[in-house]
Formats: structure tokens, sequence, C-alpha cells
């Protein structure tokens, strides 16, 4: 039988993830990193429970803490008592049976962890949640204390609306692709599957639940792809007409990549510093049967890639905090610390120096980043234009999008574009 059809007895999935949330929120891992190298017996339930946890860890670990007596020294120890709450939370009808498998499970990690587990577990059956309307901020609204205060100034009226929607499961959301048929035509499709779907963007179809990819009609040849709808403004933004030479400047794994070459027939030179990653931009290139260059470079350092041919168009989707994704890694929000944003900021401002020197004279330069802070989107283009006089920044022709700040809701993740032009 395959590996993938036996699913491990509970106290070893509670163990796997355990290990996991430890390794996040005490050692800095990247979630995805940790679950790829996991056995492919019972990940996606190991996925499941990471996510949930890290989703509501401010929660959870607030919660634990009130049901000990004394502090507990073992991360490991400490983290498997989240998963467990978190798993008593959600299934409260198999709370006897999570209980068993997770005492099991702290005995199997720690001998002397099997008398505590039991006590506080039993205890958090008795007490339930009555404590967590009495818990701080943290706990409250799942996020480091810095970053909540973050987002209050920067968003002083939304500020609880764009926590709220960093928490909760992000839809799957279609992009449908302009070469093969008209987004009427695909919705009905897809429907007639018996998929539920509703179109949210010129091109973008949400998903009421998330789906296998396998299942949805189009996807193998290219007539679907998966991207959130936020993201799928960026080709059109970018104004891209037939013909011309366009840079991708940060383009693995190459979601904005397809989108612009299904837009317009373009010279399309896709750059990323990541080998591994810019093998999956090929890989979509090939599924959507569309083509480009791809290559392997700093784009703070266009000397060791760029022929000196300036582009027409340049996508700078640069890296950035991340902090419009976080419901679709919830890991984020325990692994950054505030000095980071300074430090994407930085490699921010280098990226966009050096990708304008690429750029011709009238051409556009989309900026790019899947954050929320200002400090990484307009504050980083103000500083820009102020160092640059050959800089515009051009208004942004898209209701949502007018000031550029996209928050993250129901329909999108939360995005910041600037377009500027070189005159
Ligand atoms: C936000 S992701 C890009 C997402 C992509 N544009 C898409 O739509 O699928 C940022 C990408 O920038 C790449 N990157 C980070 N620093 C870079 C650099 N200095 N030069 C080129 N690529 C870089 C990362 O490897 C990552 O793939």
């Amino acid at each position: 039988m395959a590996e993938t059809t036996l699913q491990p007895p509970l106290r070893q999935l509670l163990k796997r993830a355990a290990q996991a949330v430890d390794d996040v929120v005490h050692k800095g891992h990247n979630l995805n990193r940790l679950l790829a190298i996991q056995s492919l017996a019972g990940r996606a339930a190991v996925q499941d429970m990471c996510y949930a946890s890290l989703r509501e860890y401010g929660t959870l670990a607030a919660l634990r803490d009130t049901l000990l007596s004394k502090p507990l020294s073992d991360p490991a120890i400490a983290a498997l008592l989240v998963v467990v709450l978190r798993q008593l939370r959600a299934h409260p009808e198999a709370a006897h049976t999570i209980v068993n498998e997770a005492v099991e499970a702290a005995a199997a990690m720690q001998p002397w962890a099997r008398g505590l587990a039991n006590a506080v577990l039993r205890s958090y059956l008795r007490r339930g949640d009555a404590e967590v309307a009495t818990l701080p901020p943290v706990a409250r609204w799942n996020y480091p204390q810095w970053w909540i205060d973050k987002v209050a100034q920067a968003y002083p009226l939304d500020w609880q609306a764009v926590l709220a929607a960093g928490n909760q499961h992000p839809p799957m959301t279609l992009r449908v692709n302009a070469r093969r048929g008209s987004v009427a035509i695909c919705l009905s499709q897809i429907q007639e599957t018996g998929i539920e779907a509703t179109q949210v963007g010129a091109s973008a179809l949400r998903l009421a639940r998330p789906v296998s990819v396998s299942r949805l009609p189009g996807f193998v040849d290219g007539a679907v792809s998966v991207q959130d709808a936020g993201a799928q403004y960026a080709a059109s933004l970018l104004d891209i007409r037939d013909g011309q030479r366009v840079l991708d400047a940060c383009a693995a794994p190459g979601g904005k990549t397809g989108h612009m070459l299904e837009l317009a027939d373009v010279d399309l030179t896709a750059l990323d510093n990541d080998a591994l990653r810019l093998e999956r931009v090929g890989e979509n290139l090939i599924r959507l049967g569309l083509s480009a260059q791809l290559k392997l470079g700093d784009a703070a350092t266009p000397e060791g890639w760029w022929d000196g041919v300036g582009f027409e168009r340049i996508l700078a989707d640069v890296p950035c905090s991340a902090s419009g994704v976080v419901r679709r890694h919830p890991d984020i929000k325990w692994l950054r610390r505030p000095d980071d944003i300074a430090q994407f900021v930085a490699q921010q401002s280098l990226i966009l120096a050096a990708l304008w020197q690429c750029l011709a004279v009238g051409g556009k330069l989309l900026y790019v980043t899947c954050s929320i802070f200002p400090e990484e989107n307009q504050q980083q283009v103000d500083a820009f234009l102020l160092a640059n006089d050959d800089a515009r920044q051009l208004p942004l022709d898209c209701e949502p999008l007018s000031a550029g700040q996209l928050l993250p809701n129901d329909n999108h993740d939360g995005f910041f574009y600037a377009l500027l032009e070189k005159n």
C-alpha cells in the first residue's frame, strides 16, 4: 500500500506537529520547509495542525500558561500543549481520545511529561475557554505586540479588520487564462463539476472551498492557475503591450510571469536569485504552454545578468515581510522580528535603485510587495522619488487600488502596488 494512504496514530501526528511548531516559534525555522521534509504519511494532517496552531498561537500559548502551576522550561512539551489545546478546542467531541493520545505523545517525548500533560489537559477539560476573554492583546489578536502596534498605527480605522483578516483561512482563487476562453465559460465549466465558485476580479474565481488542482477542469493544460485575486492586479497594472521587452525581476515561482504572458506576446526575462524556485517558473510556464528566458541572478547587481539594453516594462515583486499574506503563512507572524522590517526596506531599496538603471526612458516599473507595512510600501517609493528626479509615480486606474495599498479581506490578500515611469 502507498505510504500516503497510511494515517499514523494520532499521538504521532501530535508529536510531529509539536516538533514543527517548536521549530518555528522557538528556533525560527520556516514551516513550509519543515513540512516538506516530513514523511508523506500523515503530512496533510500535521500541516493542518501546525497551520491552525500557529494561526491561534497567541491564544493557545496564553491559555496553556494559565493552566500551568509554574512556567514550563521544555519548549517541545510547551509546543505539544499548544497543538493539543488547538485540537481540543476544534474537536470537543473527541476530547477524551485527544487527551489520552496527547498524554502518550508527551510521555514518548519526555517520560516526566506524562503527569504534567495529563494534569494540564484535564484541567482544560474542566475549565474550558473561560479564561480566554481576559487574556492580553497578543492572545486576543494572535500577533506579537509589536505587529499589533504597527498595524494600529498604520491603519487607525481598520487595524482590527486587518488583523482579523490575517487570521482567516485563505480562499483558494483561480486565474482564468485569457488565451483559453472567457471567464464566464470557465466559471460554468467549474460549476458543472460541482465546485462552488464566484468571480472576484477581472479573471479571478474564488472557490467556496479549496479543492485539489487535479479536480479543476483545464488546470493540467493551463486554462486556469491558482493565484490570489490581489496578485492578479500586477500584470494588467504594468500595462504591457505585444512586442515589448519585459523584465520580471523577482519572478519565482512565476505566478505573475505566467499572467503577463497570458495577456500579451512579450519578450520576457524572468529573473530570480533562487535556483530551485526559478525551476518552478519553468515548470509553470510549461503547463501554460508559454515561454520566457529564465535567468538566475541578483536583481540588485544587474551587471551579472543584464545585456545593457533597456527594458520597456519591469515588474519588481520584491522580497518583503509578507505581512499581507500571513493567513497563507501563519508562521510568519511568529518568525519575524521588528528589526527585520528595516532589513527588508534596505534590500528593497537596493533592488529598486538597480532595476531603475535597467528601465528604458519612457518605460514603466511596477513596484510590488505583499506587505501591509508602510515602510516597505509608499514610504519606500517616496524615498525613491526623492532621490530620482527622472521618476514619477503614476496614478493607478483601478478602484480598490487607488492609493496602492490593498488590505487583506475575504476576496484577496494584502498587496502594495506603485507604478513608476521613467522620464
Ligand atoms: C514575492 S516573491 C515573488 C513572487 C512571484 N513574482 C510570483 O508572482 O510568483 C519574491 C522572489 O524574489 C526572489 N528574490 C529575493 N531576493 C532577490 C534578489 N536579490 N534578486 C532576485 N530575486 C530575488 C525570491 O527568491 C522570491 O522568489
